[in-house]
């Protein structure tokens, strides 16, 4: 790395927001890998390592893994070879403390954030969709009740896994997640904003009128990976 090319894509929201659901076409559009924090932790958790082991209690209460386990997982990651070109960050950097990390690694490698994209979603309706979500054991696609028509049995419609719900999807925990969202994530929003890069998209509306609204801020702000 080091080519001056390296330029990550935020997607900032708070939990259930949409940031997961809207990822999947954004990182088809800019052809690089998808980075979630969020997956990532869980699949150390599934692979029951040492950070798995750690974040557990934090993530199911509903609070925030400590910015220095969560930093380090996030520089390996982009450390990885399909990561060469950038990547898209989905639910990182969560405090200003990981923002900051970030800046440093990034101008490190001659590189920078491209944009920020924060879905903007009121607090009762992240309520709702957190409620109704349900999670692949496997592949680890999310659906909601109200939106999708789930199989009787609790499968997975793309790999036949179980289908699940997250233990902070539990009121309590969802509180205490919007609560610390508000909290700690905003003052990120104003770090970025400061700078230009944040671009506001209303998340409160269908889906496919959100992926619209989100390629036309990238073909404006990255129009190199849109357009390869
Ligand atoms: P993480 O998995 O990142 O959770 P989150 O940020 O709370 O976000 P969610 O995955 O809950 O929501 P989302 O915005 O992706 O929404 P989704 O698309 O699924 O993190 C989990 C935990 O890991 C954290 O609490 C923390 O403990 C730890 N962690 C992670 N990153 C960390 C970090 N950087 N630092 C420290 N700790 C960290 O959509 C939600 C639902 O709504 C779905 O059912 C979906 O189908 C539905 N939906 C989506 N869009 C719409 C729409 N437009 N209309 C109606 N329904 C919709």
């Amino acid at each position: 790395m080091g080519s001056g090319k390296f330029s990550v894509t935020l997607m900032i929201g708070a939990p259930g927001a949409g940031k997961g659901t809207q990822a999947r076409y954004v990182r088809e559009t800019l052809g690089i890998p998808h980075v979630a924090t969020g997956d990532l932790l869980r699949e150390h958790r599934r692979r029951g390592t040492v950070l798995g082991r750690t974040a557990r209690a934090y993530m199911d209460r509903g609070d925030l893994v400590p910015d220095d386990l969560v930093v380090k997982m996030v520089i390996d990651r982009l450390e990885q070879p399909d990561a060469a070109n950038g990547v898209l960050l989905d639910g990182f950097p969560r405090t200003l403390t990981q923002a900051q990390a970030l800046d440093v690694e990034l101008s490190a490698r001659g590189g920078g954030v491209a944009a920020a994209l924060f879905l903007d979603v009121p607090p009762g309706v992240l309520v709702r969709r957190l409620s109704g979500r349900r999670m692949c054991d496997g592949c680890q696609s999310t659906y909601h009740v109200d939106l999708h028509d789930l199989p009787a049995d609790g499968t997975c419609p793309e790999c036949g896994e179980h289908l699940v719900q997250r233990r902070d999807d539990q009121r309590s925990a969802v509180a205490r997640r919007i609560a610390i969202y508000l909290d700690q994530t905003t003052p990120v929003l104003d770090h970025y904003r400061s700078r230009g890069l944040v671009h506001r998209v209303d998340g409160n509306r269908p889906v496919e009128q959100i992926r619209s609204d989100l390629l036309c801020v990238l073909r404006r702000r990255v129009p190199a990976l849109v357009a390869s």
